[in-house]
């Protein structure tokens, strides 16, 4: 199935000059979770990755070595290729900036730039930081210092070549903050840019460095003496892909086929250079923008930055090697709201490895197959006609699957929300098979054992189906468990599907080996003799951690129909806007409530109230009397920001 429509999806082009770490992982395994989703649904995708492999870090970090900085390049770029193979990464190309047709592409726009009269030479004085390959303004330095690193920043003077930027700024604020709201995800980073564009005179951008400076880079095709700046090379990337790399590139006449890219994934320390340069650029060449630009948040570990001197730089290949690629995968985007900084922690990834794989996924599948070979020697009947009829079990899948699909959700890259939905049909099997025992059935029932079975059977088949994206490599395991044929050819999300072959099930390997850790042991233990002592159970911390509380901007405030006590609520948690019914009328009115901070549960599985969706829940005291106040904040503090 083809649908035609294509989606072409980008992860920033990462420096040769280190190896790759966490973080670069979490961006391109965000893109291929987007990739893969596409592909299932049957449009045309091309993910494109790749190396930054000019300019002064990279030609820095080759001298160290001894090496030419394309020798240097050729060796580093196999760390990359070699980790997104590691993490099931399937990009469709891989695009390095030494490539010749790259180099040729961003000469070809340089030129085009040049002609517009977008380009004009000018004496210059500033001060560079060298590490950061910027230049700075007197007024932005912070004692001296380079604002952004505090490193010692240099004077220099020099001739350069100038694209005219700043007369883009109108014209990108009207771009950014009327004509596309969706352009910059998630809303705080779109304030963010549009705080920066409004309060700020937009300079004009420096785009070459004089060859005797820096001799690593792409010469200017209009002037021999000066190379490119390299974030004007590396951001042509995205565009030139769309002229050699794309599928069937060779029958491809027009290099705006693919163009322009659906979201570029990035993380939120290079916002300014895609959201400001990028676009600005893409104005003065008369070419169109990319539909989105999404910046991710940072990840910590341990709570501390990343970094080679504290030695706490967190190796993916490692993580791979010890936990799987799968519960990798799983915990990058479970863990965190996608667009929010998220704090690396092994406990923490255990912890989901053990509840959310091992126990809720991993156990429905086994428990699943037992029954199904014991009572039906593993043939599952999948029932003629209509089966949602009368089906409760099956209308909660067929709206968790509905919600997994959710475009929005999609298009805002809120894989958190469409996990929760997934997990939210895993707990829903668990709790039908809890409620219909099916070895009481076996013997006084076995008509409906028969339908208890399919509905298992049926709802493990969309789930597999659903984590396709996120663990490809369990929803492959699973798949032939349930004995299906190939999830890519039956990629049917519809609860209704019947194949049209046999169905027989089979018991395979176990998919998420819980993890005892010697800790973990001991903790368990300990809970389990005070509660054999009969000492009131306390909970551990780690149960408090699972809890995740972030303060919420309620943005509007209605009452619900014909309800005395519901207020429905728009909350914004930073990441996204919530729709959260909470029961406060009695105590609240509207206005009371609109423009407050309060506290809410952010990872709670969606209820409905009358009718309507709530996606949180807010904290509130209620005391004897019926008094009631919510969780307000008596300090400035930022919406989003985690409460524990
Ligand atoms: O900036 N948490 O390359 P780069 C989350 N070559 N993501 C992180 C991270 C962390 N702690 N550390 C790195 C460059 N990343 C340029 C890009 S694009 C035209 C040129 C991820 O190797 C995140 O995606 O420094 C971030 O934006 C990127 O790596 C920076 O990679």
């Amino acid at each position: 199935m083809n649908s035609g429509r294509r989606f072409y999806v980008t992860t920033p082009i990462y420096y040769v000059n280190d190896i790759p770490h966490i973080g670069h992982a979490y961006t391109t395994i965000a893109a291929d979770i987007l990739a893969r989703y596409n592909r299932l649904k049957g449009n045309e995708v091309f993910f494109l990755t790749g190396t930054d492999e000019h300019g002064q870090k990279v030609d820095k970090a080759a001298k160290e070595k001894g090496k030419t900085p394309k020798e240097h390049a050729d060796i580093m770029v196999e760390n990359f290729k070699g980790l997104w193979k590691k993490l099931n990464v399937s990009n469709d190309a891989f695009i390095r900036t030494t490539d010749t047709e790259h180099i040729k592409t961003v000469q070809g726009l340089m030129q085009m730039l040049f002609d517009r009269g977008e380009i004009e030479k000018r004496s210059y004085a500033g001060w560079y930081c060298v590490p950061d390959e910027r230049f700075w303004t007197e007024k932005d330095l912070i004692e001296g210092n380079c604002p952004d690193c505090g490193r010692p920043v240099e004077q220099i003077h020099e001739e350069n070549y100038f694209f005219l930027m700043s007369k883009y700024q109108g014209r990108l604020i009207e771009y950014i903050e009327e004509k596309n709201p969706g352009y910059i995800l998630p809303e705080t980073r779109k304030n963010e840019v549009l705080g920066f564009l409004k309060n700020n005179t937009l300079g004009d951008l420096c785009i070459s460095r004089p060859k005797q400076r820096l001799a690593w880079g792409i010469p200017l095709p209009f002037d021999d003496n000066f190379v490119t700046y390299v974030w004007f090379d590396a951001l042509v990337n995205y565009f030139s892909a769309t002229r050699y790399l794309i599928p069937h590139a060779e029958n491809a006449k027009l290099g705006d086929f693919w163009w322009p890219a659906n979201h570029h994934i990035i993380g939120k320390d290079i916002l300014t250079t895609h959201a400001v340069y990028w676009s600005t650029m893409l104005m003065g060449l008369n070419l169109p923008l990319p539909k989105n630009i999404f910046a991710h948040g940072w990840w910590t570990v341990d709570g501390k930055k990343m970094s080679k001197s504290i030695g706490n730089v967190v190796d993916p290949n490692e993580m791979v090697d010890k936990y799987g690629v799968d519960a990798f995968r799983y915990f990058l985007f479970r863990e965190v709201p996608f667009g929010l900084d998220g704090d690396f922690s092994e406990d923490a990834l255990i912890r989901r490895i053990n509840t959310d794989l091992a126990n809720d996924l991993g156990n429905l599948l086994s428990r699943f197959l037992t029954m199904a070979e014991k009572y039906f020697d593993g043939r599952i009947e999948i029932p003629k006609g209509d089966t949602t009829e009368l089906n409760e079990f099956a209308r909660m899948c067929i709206y968790g699957i509905l919600n997994v699909q959710k475009q929005d959700f999609w298009d805002r890259l809120q894989f958190n929300f469409i996990l929760e939905n997934i997990w939210a049909i895993i707990g829903e099997a668990n709790n039908h098979i809890a409620q219909k025992e099916p070895w009481k059935l076996a013997k006084s029932n076995p008509a409906e054992l028969k339908t208890v079975i399919f509905n298992i059977w049926n709802a493990l088949r969309l789930t597999a189906l659903a984590i396709y994206p996120f663990m490809p490599e369990t929803s492959e395991k699973m798949w032939k468990q349930l004995g299906l044929r190939s999830v890519k050819e039956e990629a049917i999300f519809e609860w209704d599907w019947k194949p049209s072959y046999e169905i027989k099930v089979s018991k395979g390997e176990q998919l998420f080996p819980r993890i005892e850790k010697k800790e973990e042991k001991q903790k368990i233990e300990q809970k389990e003799k005070k509660v054999t002592e009969g000492v009131k159970e306390l909970i551990a911390i780690d149960d408090f951690a699972k809890v995740e509380l972030r303060v919420g901007k309620v943005v509007a405030a209605e009452k619900v129909e014909k309800s005395e006590k519901l207020l429905k609520l728009k909350v914004d948690i930073g990441s996204e806007e919530r729709q959260i019914v909470a029961g406060i009328a009695k105590a609240y009115t509207p206005d009371d409530l609109t423009g407050k901070k309060i506290v809410v549960v952010t990872n709670l599985k969606p209820a409905k109230l009358m009718g309507i969706e709530s996606h949180g829940m807010l904290l509130a005291a209620t005391d004897e009397e019926g008094n009631m106040s919510i969780l307000a904040l008596d300090r400035e503090v930022r919406q989003g920001a985690r409460v524990k």
